[in-house]
This record gives structure tokens, sequence and C-alpha cells, in this order.
């Protein structure tokens, strides 16, 4: 299978330039101007060429919650928002804590054929908390990450061990920081307390450790500072942590915080304190959102939230954009993505950045359409996506909310 991309304005985290990019057989082959191949050809005049988007943080909540989200729709979500590759959560039913369940959904997801997806296993077996047997029978390179998701693990002995564990076996572990003593007295206390508490044990371990959707200054601090000590500590940050502050009252987890957070936020993601930009999709039904369920269906809105807020914005240019969204997730997740170079797998995003539409979940192809971001304008749309040189997304007719 051959596809070649012409007249684009190619864009990744080491730079850009004008010209083709051809592929051959899933793979990046060529590149340069005025290429002359007898292939499917798209002219992406006028438009940008990225490498394509990797989320490290998505809830696609099959087996167990199809009602909210499945493997299909939330696939459909994901390329329409640009992703080529999702990091799911184990927070299913049963809770996928068995290298078998995983198996099930790679399957389903290749079946799907749009997206790559890597399954993360739980860190204690069905999340009881104590419970780590599960891991032992895990062979080293059959799972890259471990996570409680929003559980986290409260017993600080529990998490060390599986901590040991993980290093043994070259997994990444996953935290969600959250000390649920504390989160009924104060959100804040309750994610720094834990971030503090999961990078001690991570540096005495010496396991690698993701920090998860980073919403506090005081966290980012003591991340900031445990990556200057050379500690093998990766993180991310949401998009909805970089816009809204808990004025617009929308229930998420971690909450909405102040605009001092959301700078300082911005500011790491300008030094490369921080690795990626993930939207924790988290795709509720109306009525469990109505019953309070925390969460934001954010992986179609991804790219022009932060496209419109850090670039438009002036924090970041876009390769940097480029690096966190494609780079250091495909580096954290150990694939060959996130570069456009010979060599490197053929998923990339067509996208025109010069269009501002209204964002209005109605046009989700995600089954949850929880957003706080209804009627904001933004910059910047998915075009095209292609995975391993095939078209799995392609933009239909403009829609009314089209402005230019
Ligand atoms: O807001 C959230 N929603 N935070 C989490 O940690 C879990 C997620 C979900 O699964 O809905």
């Amino acid at each position: 299978m051959e596809l070649c991309i012409k007249n684009g304005v190619v864009v990744d985290w080491s730079g850009s330039f004008e010209g083709d990019i051809y592929i051959k057989d899933g793979i990046i082959s060529e590149m340069g101007r005025n290429l002359n191949k007898h292939c499917k050809t798209i002219d992406a005049k006028g438009l940008i060429v990225m490498p394509g988007f990797i989320d490290l943080h998505v809830h696609f909540r099959e087996p167990g919650y199809t009602y909210k989200e499945d493997i299909e729709s939330g696939s459909r979500a994901a390329v329409k928002g640009g992703y080529v590759m999702v990091n799911l959560m184990a927070n299913t039913n049963p809770v996928c804590s068995t290298v078998e369940i995983a198996k099930g959904v790679s399957k389903r997801a290749k079946e799907v054929g749009l997206v790559e997806v890597n399954q993360v296993l739980s860190i204690t077996k069905d999340f009881t908390g104590h419970d780590l047997s599960h891991l032992e029978s895990i062979n080293k390179g059959e799972v890259k990450i471990i996570s409680e998701d929003g559980k986290d693990v409260m017993n600080s002995e529990v998490m060390l061990n599986a901590m040991v564990k993980a290093r043994e076996k070259d997994i990444t572990v996953m935290c969600h920081c959250e000390n649920h003593d504390l989160s009924k007295i104060d959100m804040r206390l309750a994610e720094n307390t834990m971030t503090w508490r999961n990078l001690t044990l991570a540096q005495y371990s010496g396991c690698k450790a993701h920090f998860a959707h980073v919403s506090t200054k005081e966290s980012m601090e003591y991340i900031i500072r445990s990556k200057r000590k050379g500690h093998k500590v990766t993180c991310e940050v949401a998009p909805h942590h970089l816009i809204h502050t808990d004025e617009k009252q929308y229930r998420v987890n971690p909450p909405l915080r102040d605009t001092e957070d959301i700078n300082y936020l911005k500011e790491a993601i300008q030094q490369g304190y921080v690795d990626a930009i993930a939207t924790d999709h988290a795709p509720h039904s109306q009525e469990d959102k109505k019953n309070g369920a925390p969460g934001i269906s954010g992986i179609e809105t991804a790219f022009s939230l932060c496209y419109t807020e850090l670039v438009k914005g002036g924090w970041i240019d876009l390769c940097k954009l480029s690096e966190v969204m494609s780079k250091r997730p495909s580096e954290i997740l150990e694939v060959n993505k996130g570069t456009i170079d010979i060599g490197y797998d053929g998923d990339l995003v067509l996208i025109d950045i010069d269009k501002n539409y209204t964002i209005d979940s109605k046009n989700f192809l995600s089954k949850g359409k929880n957003t706080p971001f209804n009627n904001m304008k933004v910059y910047g749309e998915v075009k095209t996506t292609i995975k391993g040189g095939r078209v799995v997304y392609e933009k239909e007719e403009d829609d009314l909310n089209d402005y230019r």
C-alpha cells in the first residue's frame, strides 16, 4: 500500500519544511519536494501535516460501560481528533487486571482498525487496594503500563511493592495522585500529598513513574524538582486544566484549579518539564453526568483547544505542541511514532490551522457529549487522519460552524 501527501507544510518537534511525504507499507519511505509517485495522492496545499497524536490517558469504557463509550465509538472520536494511538485506562468492568482482558481489548481495537491501543493493567488486582498477585505472572514486555486510575493505591507499602515489581519487569507506573482520606477535606491537599508520596516511592524503588493529569502548581513543582535530580519521572497535563478555572463549576477529577495553577502549568510546558498533553477522555452518559460523574469527553477537542490556547496564545510554537502531543507520548509508550522522518510509522494528521469553528458536542462522534467547552470558538481543524498510510478519518462537508 502506498500513499503520497503533497504540498503540505510538514511540522514535527524538530522543525518544518514544505513538501511531500511518501508512505510505503505503512512506513514513511521518502520525503522531499516534487516527489513523483504513481499512487494514491492527497493534496495538502494550505494544510499543516503533523505526526498523528498519541493520547496517554483515555477511557474507552469497554468492557462493561459501553453505554458511555465503546472501542468503536471511542476510536472514531479519536481519529476525528487527529489521534493514531491511545493508552486505555483499566477502570472497566471487569477491571482490566489480566493480560487476557488486555488482549481482548487490543483484538477488538484491531477489528475496528482505526487507532492503535495500549491497554493499561490495574496496579492492584480488581482495584482491591492490596492484591498484587496478578503482577507476578506478567512476562517482561507483555505490559507497558500499570495504573490504579481514579483510585490510586492508598496503602504505601502496597504501592512500594508494586513499584519494585514494576522496576523488575520494566513496567511504567502511571500515578493518579489523590489521597482519598483528604479528598473530602481539600482536593488540592489530596493531590499534592499523593504526588509527593508517589514521587518519593518511585525514587526509592527506581521504577519509571508517569504522573497523570497534574493540575496543581505544587504538584508540578515537586515533579520539576525530581526531574532536575535526574529521576525517571514523566508527567502529563490535560487541556481542561490549562483553560478553565474552578469558576466554571464543571466536575472533573482532579478538579479545575486556579489561574495561578494554569499559568504555572503553561510555563512548565514552555520550559520542557511537561512530557505530554493527555486528554483524560472520560465520556459519560447524560444521566451519569447529572448524578455527579466526574470527567470530560475531550479527545475530539484537544488539538483545537491546545492550538488556540497555547500556540495562538503565544505560549509555545507548533513544534513544541507536536512534541507533547506526539513525540514524547510515543517515547513513553515505546512506539515508532511521533516524528516525521524516514523509517517512522506513516501516521499523520492534516490540519487547517486557520479554520475557526465553535465547539458543539452535538457533533461529537464519542457517545459522551460531556464537555465544558461548548460554544467556545477555537482554531485548527483536523481534516484528515492517516494511520499506517491509510486514511482513517476525513472531515466531510463543512458545517454551519464554518466561519471562513
Ligand atoms: O474525571 C475523571 N474521570 N477522573 C478520573 O480519574 C476518572 C475519570 C473517569 O473514568 O470517568
